[in-house]
């Protein structure tokens, strides 16, 4: 088993919105991540994935809890010089290339920016070659240095997304639906560009999606969130073939099966209703008002976040029930 590199222990954000209420977009989660593991984490909209990703790569200070990176906790304000380091080493590759690019900007410079944020040595020669082998990294030409990113297509635009991030050499990688706004034919190519570089760089990623079916093939393990907590985390084969909570279950239900026949026996788990609203959240287990498997219990307190078989996380106080076999 290889090394943690993340450690979160009991991490909460909550954001003050309008009339002194209080919205809890991740709510006393905890997990690790191994180094050089893809954690793959989904979930419906608003759920908290992506406050989770900006809270461990620093973006968000922690209202709660811990994260602590290869030993060192990392949820606080650092000395100017680690702070500095820690940007470097934990990059994010967000959804839309469209909106986080600068349109005024080459892509040289665009790629350029995080070196001459670390290193800027004013060599403008030695920044042209790092750039054009980061270019030639993501797949992308020598002649694109010089374009800027209207000329791109989405896919391309993905790939200097991902040029920038890597410009810093970092070790940890939130890449934030990375593939949601490209067309389906170019997705499984920047996947596959995401796993070259994850082996030829010895990089960690926590990779968002909303698809469960998408984050299959390229996540070791798989976290499932649902309203801001963490319902269910086990490897990726097992959540498939074994998962254990109920929102998990109607999230795989939903996924169509190439057999035929298969795809005919396939039962759809209906969750009933809407997801609550965020502020204003169900007492007990906050998936009780919308879960098959419900009991009067689970309104009263919290399922704990356990390890129910041996590296498969879950909570839910229905797991030792007959119907949930
Ligand atoms: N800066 C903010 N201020 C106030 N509320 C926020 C802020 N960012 C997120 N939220 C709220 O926190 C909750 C979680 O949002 P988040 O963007 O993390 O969800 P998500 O799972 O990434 O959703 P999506 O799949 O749509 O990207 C939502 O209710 C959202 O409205
Ligand atoms: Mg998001």
């Amino acid at each position: 088993m290889s090394e943690v590199m993340l450690e979160i222990s009991h991490l909460k954000k909550y954001f003050e919105v309008g009339n002194k209420q209080t919205l809890k977009a991740v709510d006393d989660v905890s997990f690790h991540i191994y180094q050089g593991e893809t954690l793959g984490l989904v979930g419906e909209s608003g759920c908290g994935k992506s406050t989770l990703g900006r809270t461990i790569v620093r973006l968000y200070r922690p209202t709660e809890g811990s994260i602590l990176y290869k030993g060192k906790e990392i949820g606080v304000s650092l000395p100017r010089k680690e702070e500095r380091e820690f940007c470097r080493k934990m990059q994010m590759i967000f959804q839309d290339p469209y909106s986080s690019l600068d349109p005024r900007m080459k892509v040289l410079d665009i790629i350029a920016e995080g070196i001459d944020a670390i290193e800027n040595t004013g060599n403008a020669e030695k920044r042209r070659e790092t750039v054009l082998h980061l270019l030639d990294l993501v797949g992308l030409q020598e002649e694109h240095a010089h374009r800027y990113p209207h000329e791109f297509s989405g896919g391309q635009r993905q790939r200097i997304g991902i040029a920038r991030a890597l410009a810093v050499h970092p070790e940890f990688i939130v890449a934030d639906e990375p593939i949601s706004a490209l067309d389906v034919s170019i997705q499984a190519q920047v996947i596959n560009l995401l796993r070259q570089l994850q082996k030829k760089l010895g990089l960690t990623y926590l990779f968002i999606a909303h698809d469960i079916s998408i984050v299959k093939y390229i996540s070791d393990r798989i976290g499932v969130m649902y309203l801001g907590k963490l319902v269910e985390l086990a490897p990726s084969d097992e959540i498939f073939r074994n998962p254990l909570h109920p929102y998990t279950k109607a999230l795989l239900s939903a996924i169509p099966r190439p057999d035929p026949k298969i795809e005919k026996q396939r039962e759809r788990i209906m969750l009933e209703g809407s997801v609550p609203n965020p502020v204003d959240l169900p007492k007990g287990c906050r998936f009780c008002t919308r879960c098959p498997l419900a009991t009067e219990a689970c309104s009263l307190s919290e399922p704990p976040f356990r390890e129910m078989e041996p590296g498969h996380w879950a909570a839910c106080h229905r797991y030792d029930s007959a119907e949930n076999k």
